[in-house]
């Protein structure tokens, strides 16, 4: 495994190339608009750097000590119970899951890509139909951008740690920043951008309710990557010097700006052309891409620049959900690189055909749930349930069952014995409570 290790930028640029993705540029944006803007953002930018600096800092520490696959860590680094909590480290099925409809959003968005170049819809309705069209009817379309990123993603894998996910991020993740840096320079030349701003940020607490609260939590642990054995798996091959406490806080001061300043950017052109936030799913692929058009002929630029920092963003996410899997095949079954590499991607790739299917009108009774399409259903069970379920398996394997001292003896050198105490507080008592009251309250069998 040696020659495989991170180099300690190398690891840093990684997890944030897995932290930073759909869930920041699309789903943060129209969450904020869902839940009113300012006082949510407020909540959200706690729960990002308290909550999750703290689990951050659990996930690294138990890939730095564990050295091996999630499932080998859990089980070598219990203290007791061994058997039983090597079946934590199956959490890392959820982001395998989870890639089959992220690979089918991402190829929504080269599809968007395509578009930039051959003309933008002029209306919101127009838009609509678009994204209606392509979603429920158009099977060859989809297919093909998932297959692309299908063999993108794999082919990426199949060159390992260094040569194959630390090459890519060390290319995509500052294109990224530079373009993210170029949009949010052009929107703050624009007047609306004020009014994004205080959007954002002027919290309006009566529209803080427990279900912003919640949600605030939900979104703050997918940002991340947490709970799902991601983080684990890439800590793995961290560095021995790095120091987990600094880049647990790095991580995610970097997300949360990505979030904000993707934010500032939607709300800014949304608002100069008098467009609302729209609810829902809707905000990237059918109010921007009208949006777009109505700033004319730079319009075109504008959306070309905007849909590849998303898919960008989305690839190196991708990455990171298929190598957890990847590398459990390899260290317990002693597969090569290939052989692993092949088994998770087709697993993500015809499960993706599966999802993409049934938003299709014609095939979708045949993949209907009760009221729900297998689409949303995976997105449903793996991000309001199995996450948070993940994330309480991390911390209280950290909090319970891992050697005290040894845990202590790596965080008090780096933050201090007062903090290092807060910090077993958290992981112990308050983060599993707050997780085990997001899964009732979105799964509706106690709503706060
Ligand atoms: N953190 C990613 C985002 O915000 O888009 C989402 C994500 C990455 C989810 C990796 C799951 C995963 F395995
Ligand atoms: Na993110």
């Amino acid at each position: 495994m040696n020659s495989s290790r991170f180099t300690r930028f190398g690891f840093i640029l990684a997890a944030v190339g897995s932290a930073v993705g759909l869930g920041n540029v699309w789903k943060f944006p129209y969450v904020t608009g869902e839940y009113g803007g300012g006082a949510f953002v407020l909540v959200y930018l706690a729960t990002a750097l308290f909550v999750g600096v703290f689990v951050l800092i659990s996930e690294l520490l138990i890939g730095k000590l564990g050295r091996s696959d999630a499932v080998s860590m859990f089980e070598n680094l219990a203290v007791r119970n061994k058997k039983l909590w090597k079946w934590a480290g199956f959490i890392v099925i959820v982001p395998l899951i989870i890639l089959s409809y992220y690979s089918v959003v991402i190829g929504w968005i080269f599809h968007y890509i395509a578009m930039s170049f051959q003309g933008l819809p002029s209306t919101v309705e127009q838009s609509k139909d678009i994204f209606m069209a392509l979603l429920t009817t158009d099977v060859q379309t989809q297919l093909m951008y998932h297959t692309i990123v299908f063999v993108l993603v794999t082919a990426i894998i199949l060159r390992g740690i260094k040569d194959g996910i630390e090459k890519i991020n060390k290319i995509l993740m500052p294109l990224l920043a530079l373009i993210l840096a170029i949009l949010f320079v052009y929107s703050i030349n624009i007047d609306s951008f004020s009014k994004a701003v205080h959007f954002m940020f002027d919290p309006d607490f009566s529209k803080l309710t427990s279900e912003a609260i919640i949600v605030a939590i939900g979104q703050a642990f997918y940002t991340l990557s947490l709970g799902m054995g991601i983080i684990i798996t890439y800590a793995a091959s961290l560095p021995k010097e790095a120091n987990v406490v600094k880049s647990s806080i790095l991580i995610s001061i970097i997300d949360t700006m990505v979030a904000i300043v993707a934010g500032l950017i939607i709300f800014t052109l949304l608002f100069d052309k008098g467009a609302e936030s729209t609810k829902g799913a809707g905000l990237v692929f059918i109010s921007l891409p009208s949006v777009f058009y109505e700033f004319g002929s730079i319009g075109s630029t504008l959306a070309l620049l905007f849909f590849i920092a998303i898919a960008f963003a989305g690839i190196t996410s991708a990455i990171s959900m298929l190598e957890p899997m990847v590398s459990y095949f390899m260290n317990r079954f002693d597969m090569s690189r290939i052989k692993a590499a092949l088994i998770c991607s087709i697993f993500f790739y015809v499960l993706g055909i599966a999802a993409l299917l049934s938003n299709i009108s014609d095939y979708s009774p045949m993949l209907m749930i009760g009221e729900k399409g297998l689409f949303d259903w995976l997105d449903f069970v793996c991000s309001t349930i199995l996450v948070p379920i993940g994330g309480i398996l991390v911390v209280v394997f950290i909090g319970h069952f891992m050697d005290k001292e040894t845990v202590e003896g790596e965080l008090v050198p780096l933050m201090g014995s007062f903090l290092t105490k807060v910090w077993f507080f958290m992981v112990r008592y308050v983060i599993p409570i707050a997780l085990v009251v997001v899964i009732l309250n979105e799964t509706g069998i106690f709503k706060f």
